[in-house]
């Protein structure tokens, strides 16, 4: 995993924002594999401004959601389809025949999400993961005590999901209970991650995601065992990290090595 730590949210998403581009611009027929919620706003914002700015092209890109709820129609609000719409699709040039959100009104779920690991398969696998984290641990909807290994499925929102989502509701109760989710099995098989966690809520999740044991308690966890993670963080989301100082180091590691400047003292 690659700990990367920002001053603030807004520095490392666009952080963030540079590690999606340079994937678009090298292998503009790409598959990305995205995320709803809070965390990807600003991220989200930076790739519409370098699409309009910089000409960044999507109108060869692929794209796959991770989850919906079950039972909202994408014209909804809280649908995640129309968050996709309004926070970024609209917005750039992808082509909308190509982006996928799990459909939250299937009828039948087991054929649905079969199809859905099918088109993701087909579409020769997705070569990005953008992930946040939810308080509980959990990425995507992969809630504590989720297999894995888990596929694309059904799962049950746990409290605390909730509790964290009822702000968009207007309430807990108008939460839905139920959502479609790729699997962490099915996260793991994705080429690249990027996970990101901003603000002081997210330090405990992020410090046992990081550096904890790798357990289903904590789906996210199970990135350790991915081989191409990148996270990012501001100060608020690194606050519990007990190996800050080894991340900021291979930070200048890293930075050393693309300028060349391969000298370890400051003179
Ligand atoms: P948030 O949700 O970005 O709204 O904090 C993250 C998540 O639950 O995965």
């Amino acid at each position: 995993m690659r700990v990367i730590v920002e001053k603030t949210p807004e520095a490392a998403s666009q952080r963030a924002a540079r590690y999606v581009a340079s994937l678009v611009r090298e292998k503009p027929i790409c598959v990305l594999g995205l995320a709803t919620g809070g965390t990807p706003l600003k991220l989200y914002g930076e790739l519409i401004r370098m699409h309009q700015e910089e000409g960044l092209d999507f109108s060869r890109t692929t794209s796959f959601n991770l989850d919906e709820y079950v039972g909202l129609p994408p014209t909804h609000e809280q649908s995640y389809r129309y968050f996709m719409q309004h926070n970024l699709f609209d917005k750039i040039n992808i082509d909308v025949r190509n982006t996928h959100v799990p459909d939250g009104r299937a009828l039948d779920f087991d054929k649905y999400c079969e199809h859905y690991e099918q088109m993701i398969v087909d579409n020769g696998g997705i070569d990005l993961q953008i992930l946040g984290i939810g308080t509980d641990g959990h990425i995507a909807f992969n809630e504590p005590g989720s297999s894995l290994g888990s596929r694309t499925r059904l799962k049950t929102l746990a409290p605390e999901t909730v509790k964290d989502n009822a702000r968009f509701f207007g309430g807990e109760k108008l939460v839905p209970r139920l959502a479609v989710t790729m699997g962490v099995g099915t996260i793991l098989e994705s080429k690249k991650c990027a996970l990101l966690a901003f603000g002081e809520n997210k330090a405990e999740a992020i410090a046992l995601a990081v550096e904890g044991p790798v357990t289903a308690q904590v789906t996210a966890s199970a990135l350790q065992m991915h081989r191409e993670v990148h996270v990012f963080l501001d100060e608020g989301s690194a606050a519990h990290l007990a190996r800050r100082e080894y991340y900021d180091e291979v930070e200048k590691a890293h930075q050393m090595l693309e300028t060349g400047k391969l000298s370890w003292t400051d003179d």
